[in-house]
């Protein structure tokens, strides 16, 4: 593998938040922040475990942030080492892409005048998810005497004030270990840990402080000495076992067994084996090289691998932005890499679409809808969890519109359905969960749709389109598309079912009321639904009325750091041609076979410059880059290529704090891939266009289709 560091040289606590998230390691099951070991002052330490939501106030629910399994406290003497004291004489951190391992090498000079190495690493197994491990090398370089390592389990952790926890129980295992058992307040789910520490030549004992108990090595240390100590830890939930404290014990017993560096070598193993199928190379740019495969990495960690009732949050398992809640950025940004590197990992996250159905439709039938009407946030069930009102930047509460009327999700969820199944021909899959999908979320379009008898048309009124700079619009070219799109392919699947797996068909329509003068309605709808465009000029309005608002140069505004929407105003900002992120462009990019380039390319023109790519949503500029590549504006493609590809590894939007932008990843590999590469999906296999931008003297990367993996090696 080409370049596979991110790396860190010197410690800058301005910049400590984002580098938590920059540097989070995990295995799909977990994800955890890149805090350090030791702690420090107002670190943001999580680890977040795919489906352990409890409640919480106005986001309904959220991620429960567990236990800080990386924690070793290491003590010199009397001083315990803290970067934020004595001097740091040398410095470097290191993501290795290629094991997902973490490590930190720190030269140290305590308060009193002790220079010690310290040399930590850290890894979530990619081989088996309910095993961690935390490694500490310690050398002296001029000190004599006593040295601990304390390695806890730090129970009383929160979600920015909300303590989510009811202490169960914690106490010593007969192999020198110990455990902590937690549980959710709301939710009720359990949450056992379990931690054992070999040192060699140490000696050991148990310190049973409340909701942290912890295991501590002693050991004298000499000049040039060093000691190895292995922090090893089991984890399960309710969720995974019905017994937390046995499965527990028990792992924890076999990775004592097997140590630190066979449980390593296993994850190690596993990372091989994940790019093998995941990896693209780009020779000739070294930092886009990079950056995809920390895009793709950030993916792999996040994707759920044994469980299909959890998906990829907004911010991955990184952060607290969104709170583990999960949107269209799965389904539209993320999936295309699943479905075509990792099949079986988009599978699993469809499943979650399937399994959240009952979720969806109460949605629809609380809001006076048929079918399936998916959450714009959903979490555990498939329910809305969108916050209605959030406290404003300066104070007052702003009304949050879009798990109201942000429809869009329900095609989009539709849409991954059939580019999943178009890519790897899983028939099983759709038979058994995709048709349902498709169909139910169709009866839902088909309700939703408003006949207005003067005009003889559909619409759809009072919606927010991907563009959420403008909310309450009507007919949302985005949104009446691909609501058509949605009831076209039900119906296309609906045949195909009745000649594919007559039994399965009837039993749908049996179930979803599938009766002829459904179906009848549905093909009226897709006749006679309002798409605003202008024939002439072959434009299409984003919604009603958006010609007519005032247009804005956003060069005026430059330079800025802000969002227009920030500077203007949210009330003002609709009054404006500024889009948050592409909307007509995105429609043309997902529906582009139904297009012609000239289509395209006028929408492209008059679209462009009115959206706030550099501030608005980071989905944007993977997009907007892919779109330009397939159209062969390559210089275009590459600067919105960059950008994007730049905004967690330099925090370019300045709130990488919050967690990592996934989608934003997502859509960095759809810009190489899509883009520069001109990957099409179409009925007779893959076919790839490329088009690569100056320098880039080849491309690689392995893509499946149809349950074969296909190998791309692209020249310009
Ligand atoms: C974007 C949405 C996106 C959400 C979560 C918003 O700012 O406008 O498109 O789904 O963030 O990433």
């Amino acid at each position: 593998m080409h370049n596979h560091y991110v790396i860190e040289d010197a410690f800058n606590s301005e910049a400590q938040h984002a580098r938590e998230t920059l540097f989070t390691t995990g295995n799909g099951y977990l994800g955890t922040r890149g805090v350090f070991e030791e702690g420090y002052p107002g670190e943001q330490a999580m680890t977040l475990i795919h489906g352990l939501f409890d409640d919480a106030p106005i986001f309904h629910t959220e991620l429960a942030n567990a236990p800080n399994w990386v924690h070793l406290v290491v003590v010199i003497g009397e001083e315990r080492f803290r970067m934020e004291r004595g001097e740091i004489l040398g410095y470097h951190r290191e993501l290795d892409l290629a094991t997902g391992v973490l490590r930190r090498t720190v030269r140290w000079r305590s308060p009193a005048g002790h220079t010690v190495d310290l040399a930590f690493e850290r890894f979530a197994s990619l081989a088996d998810a309910h095993i961690l491990g935390v490694r500490c090398r310690l050398t002296s370089v001029d000190y004599a005497g006593l040295v601990e390592l304390r390695a806890g389990l730090p129970g009383f952790v929160e979600n920015t004030g909300l303590l989510h926890w009811e202490w169960r129980d914690q106490y010593r295992l007969g192999t020198g270990g110990v455990v902590l058992e937690l549980q959710t307040r709301g939710s009720r789910q359990a949450l056992g840990m379990a931690t054992a520490l070999q040192v060699e030549g140490a000696t050991l004992t148990v310190q049973d402080c409340d909701w942290q108990p912890t295991v501590v090595a002693a050991a004298e240390i000499a000049p040039g000495q060093t000691l190895v100590a292995d922090k090893l830890v089991a984890i399960y939930t309710g969720r995974d076992v019905p017994d937390v404290r046995a499965a527990v014990s028990y792992k924890l017993e076999t990775a004592v067994a097997a140590g630190y560096e066979a449980l390593r070598a296993a994850s190690d193993a596993a990372w091989a084996t994940e790019w093998e199928s995941a990896d693209v190379t780009i020779e000739g740019d070294d930092e886009a090289d990079l950056a995809l495969r920390y895009s793709l990495f950030q993916l792999l960690i996040a994707a759920p691998r044994n469980d299909d009732r959890v998906s990829i949050p907004a911010k991955a398992l990184s952060g607290w932005g969104y709170r583990g809640h999960v949107f269209w950025d799965t389904e539209i940004f993320m999936l295309p890499f699943f479905t075509l590197a990792r099949p079986d990992l988009a599978r699993n996250m469809l499943h979650y679409r399937y399994h959240t159905l009952p979720g969806a439709r109460r949605k629809a039938r609380e809001s006076g809808y048929e079918g399936a009407m998916y959450a714009w946030e959903s979490a555990a069930t498939g329910d809305e969890t969108t916050p209605r009102w959030v406290p404003g930047p300066e104070g007052g509460l702003i009304r949050i519109w879009c798990g109201d009327i942000e429809l869009h999700i329900t095609s989009d969820v539709a849409y991954a359905v059939i580019q999943y199944w178009r890519a790897t021909g899983d028939d099983a899959f759709m038979r058994d969960y995709g048709a349902e999908i498709l169909l139910d979320t169709a009866r839902f379009w088909g309700s939703r749709a408003e006949w207005h008898a003067e005009s003889e048309r559909y619409e759809i009124n009072d919606v927010i389109g991907p563009d959420e700079y403008h909310d309450h619009v009507n007919n949302s070219a985005y949104t009446n598309r691909m609501a058509v799109w949605n009831l076209q392919t039900a119906l296309e699947i609906l045949d195909w079912l009745k000649v594919q797996a007559p039994t399965r068909a009837a039993e749908l329509e049996g179930a979803l009321d599938l009766t002829p003068s459904r179906l009848e309605h549905w093909r009226d709808v897709i006749a006679r639904m309002v798409v605003p465009h202008d024939p002439e000029t072959g434009l299409i309005e984003q919604f009603d009325g958006f010609w007519s608002l005032k247009s804005v140069n956003l060069a005026d505004y430059e330079p800025r750091t802000k969002s227009l929407q920030f500077l203007l105003g949210i009330e003002e900002t609709q009054g404006y041609q500024i889009l948050k992120q592409p909307d007509v462009l995105m429609l043309l990019y997902l529906l582009e076979s139904e297009y012609d380039t000239e289509t395209i390319k006028r929408n492209w023109d008059y679209y462009t410059p009115r959206t706030d790519l550099t501030y608005g949503s980071s989905l944007g500029p993977g997009i907007q880059a892919a779109l330009a590549a397939r159209q062969g504006d390559v210089e275009a493609a590459y600067g919105h290529f960059i950008h994007s590809a730049r905004t967690d590894l330099q925090d370019v939007r300045g709130n990488s704090h919050e967690g990592i932008h996934a989608a934003t990843a997502g859509g960095v590999w759809q810009a190489v891939i899509f883009g520069f590469g001109g990957i099409r999906i179409t009925e007779a296999g893959l076919t790839a266009t490329p088009r690569l931008p100056q320098g880039w003297t080849r491309l690689r990367f392995r893509l499946h289709y149809h349950g074969k993996p296909v190998d791309f090696d692209l020249r310009p």
